[in-house]
């Protein structure tokens, strides 16, 4: 899918986006926000910042001495969360791509990336871009997805049939690249001349209160792509077999595997 293509999945799912009543981005950006740390007055992007799920959490930690801007290239994520954060003066949120945002080199203390990397064309092309940003000895994170409840995996199979070769649910592509292994996201980030690589574990769980909550979740985030995907003549059919899938567990109960990649910029000498 297309960088625009993206964007625009998202512009679409922006005002439900984080809102069905399903607590998953902000547990998973919870865990990326205290893996990094930040203290109070630092500088930090938050790339792919959507609805604030790290933004928010990462501009309390800077503090109102800090600075902290979201960058996001769907314009209905940037509108809404800049209203969101309106009371946060330490925040800023801009429209700009991710592996080119246009901002100077080493001027961020941090940068933070909550499921984004797997959507960017040149994902090891974006990591240089961000370990560009940093001041010497500044740190990256970056929340991918790790192993896949096999339950999730054979609803996901439904939509398998109508996607095109080259779009991926971010969740399956889990299974190819850099985003296989831990050890494949760890090589990205030395790769990208990061020192202190390493990686840190979360598992999210998640309860649907029911199978229509589950389908209102799918359409609120990056799985909308799948459902467009489906000929809209055809989406009842697949709804009817993901709702009898979900009949048959003993609880809407789905958990994923979350990992953050974590390293340093060298120091200066
Ligand atoms: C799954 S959401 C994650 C949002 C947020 N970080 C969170 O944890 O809830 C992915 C976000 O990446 C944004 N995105 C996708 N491609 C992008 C690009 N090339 N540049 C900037 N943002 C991008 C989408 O618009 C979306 O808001």
């Amino acid at each position: 899918m297309t960088v625009s293509g993206i964007a625009g999945v998202f512009d679409r799912a922006a005002g439900t986006y984080d809102a069905v009543g399903v607590p998953w981005f902000a547990p998973i950006a919870g865990g990326l926000v205290e893996e990094l740390d930040v203290q109070p007055g630092e500088r930090v992007l938050d790339v792919g910042c959507g609805r604030g799920a790290a933004l928010v959490p990462l501009a309390h930690a800077a503090g109102p001495t800090g600075r902290v801007l979201g960058i996001d290239l769907a314009p209905g994520m940037v509108e809404r969360t800049a209203v969101d954060v309106a009371d946060l003066p330490q925040v800023e949120v801009r429209l700009a791509d991710a592996t080119a945002p246009g901002l100077a080199p080493a001027s961020y203390d941090v940068v933070s990336s909550c499921l984004v990397l797997f959507f960017l064309p040149d994902p090891a092309g974006a990591v240089r871009a961000w370990a560009d940003l940093l001041v010497p000895s500044g740190r990256v994170g970056i929340t991918t997805f790790a192993r896949q409840d096999e339950r999730w995996r054979s609803i996901d199979a439904l939509f398998t049939p109508y996607l095109p070769p080259a779009m991926l649910d971010a969740r399956t592509s889990g299974a190819r690249g850099p985003f296989a292994s831990d050890e494949a996201m760890e090589d990205l980030l030395r790769d990208a001349g990061l020192d202190e690589v390493r990686t840190a574990h979360r598992e999210v769980t998640v309860t649907f209160a029911s199978a229509a909550q589950w389908k209102d979740f799918s359409w609120s985030h990056g799985q909308r792509a799948m459902w467009e995907a489906v000929p809209a003549e055809a989406r009842g059919e697949v709804e009817a077999a993901a709702y009898g899938l979900l009949a048959g567990w003993d609880e809407l109960t789905v958990s994923q595997q979350v990992r953050h990649t974590l390293g340093r910029r060298r120091p200066a000498p």
